[in-house]
C-alpha cells in the first residue's frame, strides 16, 4: 500500500535558482503583457485598431447606448431560405444542399444615429443569419450600393475622420470630404453611383449586394470567387420620391409583410479569372455567369429593441464549411470592428429605451 499521509519533501531552493525561477515568470508575464499591448495598439499608436475604427464612428454620430455603432436604425425580420440546388456543385455548404434553412435578418440604414430620418441617406442594408441543420451559420451584411467607396480599412478610417467635427467650429470641415475624394481616385465608381441614387420609400424594392468577395468551395475542394446579391422578386418598382416624415421604412415593411411573405432571389455572381477579389471599391465587368441559388422568404418583423436580431453580430466572416472569406482587407476589419461594436452595445442593453420603459412599469 502507498502511504499518502506524508507529502514528499522537496529540497529547499537555492538563492540562485529562486532568482532564475522568478526571472522566468517575469519573462512570461512581460510576453503576455506585450501581446496585449500589441493587440490593443498601445505599442504603435499609428496602427489602426478596431477600437479606433469604432471610436471615430462614435465621434461622428454620438454615443447611443445599446445601439450598433453603425447601421444603428433598423428592424428585425424572420423567415427562411429555399435552395434551388443550383449552387451545390460550387459549394458544399448545407444551406445550398438542403431545401429549407431558417433565417433571422435585419434591415437598416447606414450611419450611427438610431434616430436619423429614413430619407437622410440613399443606402439601405439587409443582414441575414442562416442557421444550418448541422449548427453552422452563414452571416452576411449587404448594402444597396454596388461598390464600397474605399478598398482598405485605413481609407475607411480617413474617410470617417474627414467627417469628424473640428475643434474650431464643432462641425465637420466642409472641405474635408471633397479633399478626401480628390486624393482617393478608387472612390470614382461609388461616386458615380451615389450621384443618381435616391432614398427609396421601401426596404422591399431594393437589391442588396455583398460588396466584398468570397469563395465558394465544393466537396472536391475547388474554389470559385463570388459576390452575391439579393434581388427582389415580383415587387413593385421603386417609388422615386421617399415620403415625408422620418420613420416610413419600418412602417412600410410591417404593412407589406402583413399582406404576405416577401421574397428575394439570391444571385451568386461568379468571378472570371483576373476579376479583383480583394478590392470592394472595384465593380466586376458585366456579363459574369450568375447562379440563381434560391429564394429568401421573409414572413414577419420584430422591433429591433427586443427582437431576435438585436443580439446578433452580423460578422461577415462567420461562414459555414463551403463558403470562405477572400483576402479583401475590409473583411478582417469588419469582423474585428463589429465585435468591438457588439461588445460595447451588448454591455449597455439595460440603457436601451425599451429596457428603460420596462423598468419604469
Ligand atoms: C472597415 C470597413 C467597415 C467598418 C469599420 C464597418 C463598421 C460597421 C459597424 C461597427 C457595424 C455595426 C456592427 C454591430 O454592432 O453589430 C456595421 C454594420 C453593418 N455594416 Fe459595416 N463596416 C465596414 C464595411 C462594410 C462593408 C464593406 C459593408 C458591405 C456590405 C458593410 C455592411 C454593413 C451592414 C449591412 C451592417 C448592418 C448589419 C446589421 O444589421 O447588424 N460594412 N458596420
Amino acid at each position: 500500500m502507498v502511504d499518502r499521509s506524508t507529502p514528499p519533501t522537496r529540497p529547499p531552493l537555492s538563492g540562485a535558482s529562486l532568482v532564475l525561477r522568478l526571472a522566468g515568470i517575469a519573462v512570461v508575464v512581460a510576453a503576455v503583457a506585450g501581446a496585449f499591448a500589441y493587440v490593443n495598439g498601445t505599442l504603435d499608436p499609428q496602427r489602426l485598431t478596431p477600437k479606433k475604427l469604432i471610436n471615430v464612428l462614435e465621434t461622428n454620430n454620438g454615443v447611443h447606448p445599446g445601439f450598433r455603432r453603425n447601421h444603428s436604425k433598423g428592424v428585425c425580420v424572420i423567415g427562411h431560405f429555399e435552395s434551388s440546388f443550383d449552387a451545390r456543385s460550387y459549394s458544399s455548404a448545407q444551406v445550398f444542399n438542403q431545401a429549407r434553412t431558417p433565417v433571422v435578418g435585419r434591415f437598416a440604414l447606414p450611419a450611427g444615429n438610431p434616430y436619423a430620418p429614413d430619407g437622410a441617406v440613399p443606402i439601405r442594408s439587409m443582414a441575414l443569419r442562416f442557421t444550418q441543420a448541422n449548427g453552422q451559420q452563414w452571416r452576411t451584411g449587404m448594402n444597396s450600393m454596388p461598390v464600397f467607396p474605399v478598398g482598405t480599412p485605413e481609407a475607411f478610417y480617413q474617410f470617417q475622420q474627414a467627417q469628424s467635427p473640428v475643434p474650431a467650429t464643432g462641425k465637420p470641415d466642409p472641405a474635408a470630404v471633397p479633399a478626401f475624394f480628390a486624393s482617393h481616385p478608387e472612390s470614382a465608381p461609388f461616386l458615380a453611383w451615389i450621384k443618381t441614387a435616391k432614398p427609396s420609400a421601401s426596404y422591399v424594392t431594393e437589391t442588396y449586394n455583398s460588396v466584398n468577395a468570397f469563395y465558394l468551395v465544393n466537396a472536391a475542394g475547388q474554389r470559385q470567387a463570388v459576390r452575391w446579391s439579393m434581388v427582389p422578386v415580383a415587387q413593385d418598382a421603386p417609388v422615386a420620391t421617399a415620403p415625408a416624415g422620418t420613420d416610413f421604412l419600418e412602417k412600410d415593411l410591417v404593412q407589406r409583410i402583413a399582406a404576405g411573405p416577401l421574397r428575394w432571389q439570391l444571385n451568386i455572381i461568379l468571378a472570371n479569372p483576373g476579376d479583383p477579389v480583394n478590392d470592394a471599391s472595384k465593380a466586376w465587368p458585366e456579363g459574369r455567369k450568375v447562379l440563381n441559388a434560391g429564394t429568401l422568404v421573409l414572413e414577419s418583423t420584430q422591433p429591433q429593441l427586443n427582437g431576435e436580431c438585436r443580439d446578433i453580430n452580423y460578422d461577415p466572416l462567420v461562414l459555414p464549411a463551403g463558403i470562405e472569406g477572400s483576402d479583401d482587407p475590409l473583411l478582417a476589419a469588419r469582423s474585428a470592428g463589429y465585435s468591438n461594436s457588439y461588445l460595447r452595445r451588448t454591455s449597455e442593453v439595460s440603457q436601451l429605451p425599451a429596457a428603460k420603459q420596462e423598468a419604469q412599469q
